[in-house]
């Protein structure tokens, strides 16, 4: 029987770590998404992200995550993609850490963004899923990059940042939404990347691979 991983084969990969687990969202989990970013990301009034999505009204977060995820899948080439896997904790849906690249065969380069619901910050689940992601470009997609960035007041993801090895690389003036936001730029290689002292553990891998031609 042909299974949804055979035809679209990202909903097939699963990385574990100690204590979490991140797969791609799938349509039925997208309401728990929904509620975990509902049930507060961060201080109202001080959005982390360039896009204020966490400030929509209820009626519009719904549509505008769903419309995140399906247009995430359905922009995902082999020359621009991103993986956007959820976290989940004990079962229960907690955040998102995404992975992702552009012309990733020349520059073997990639970016990542994340988030976590308010009530399980601080106790060091960002810095192990942006970890799992590091570990798998770097040792299984063969990435010699690690590009990230935020506001330069954002000092928990700059703490995953630091906590992880990656090197400071310039701040950018850039327009979030009507505000203007002086933003860290952050790199990470193998040689700096502070791995942890646990394996990750990764199912689905070699189908992701030929989809995404990374060789
Ligand atoms: C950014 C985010 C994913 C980090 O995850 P987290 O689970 O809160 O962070 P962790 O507990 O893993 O902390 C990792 C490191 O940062 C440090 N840190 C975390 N929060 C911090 C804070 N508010 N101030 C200073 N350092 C902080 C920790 O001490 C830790 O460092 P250590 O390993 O040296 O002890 C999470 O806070 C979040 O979702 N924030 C809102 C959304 C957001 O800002 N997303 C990123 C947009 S760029």
């Amino acid at each position: 029987m042909t299974t949804l991983s055979d035809v679209w084969p990202v909903f097939g990969l699963t990385l574990r770590t100690p204590r979490l687990v991140l797969r791609p969202v799938l349509d039925q989990e997208i309401p728990a998404a929904v509620a975990a970013a509902r049930s507060g990301i961060h201080e109202l009034g001080r959005n982390p992200f360039s896009t204020p999505w966490t400030e929509l009204p209820d009626e519009e977060l719904g549509p505008n995550m769903a419309r995140w995820y399906w247009r995430c899948r359905a922009e995902c080439t082999p020359e621009s993609w991103t993986l956007l896997l959820g976290i989940w904790h004990e079962d229960e849906f907690i955040g998102c850490q995404d992975l992702g690249a552009k012309d990733f065969a020349a520059l073997k380069t990639v970016t990542t963004g994340s988030w976590l619901k308010q009530s399980v910050q601080g106790r060091g689940f960002g810095k192990e899923m942006r970890a799992a992601v590091a570990l798998y470009a770097f040792d299984w997609l063969s990435a010699e990059i690690a590009i990230s960035e935020a506001a330069i007041w954002n000092t928990a993801s700059l703490g995953v940042s630091r906590s992880l090895g990656y090197e400071l690389n310039g701040t950018t003036r850039m327009a979030w939404g009507s505000q203007v936001e002086t933003v860290q730029h952050v790199r990470l290689t193998p040689e700096t990347f502070n791995r942890p002292d646990w394996d990750l553990r990764v199912e689905g891998h070699n189908p992701v691979a030929r989809f995404l031609k990374v060789t």
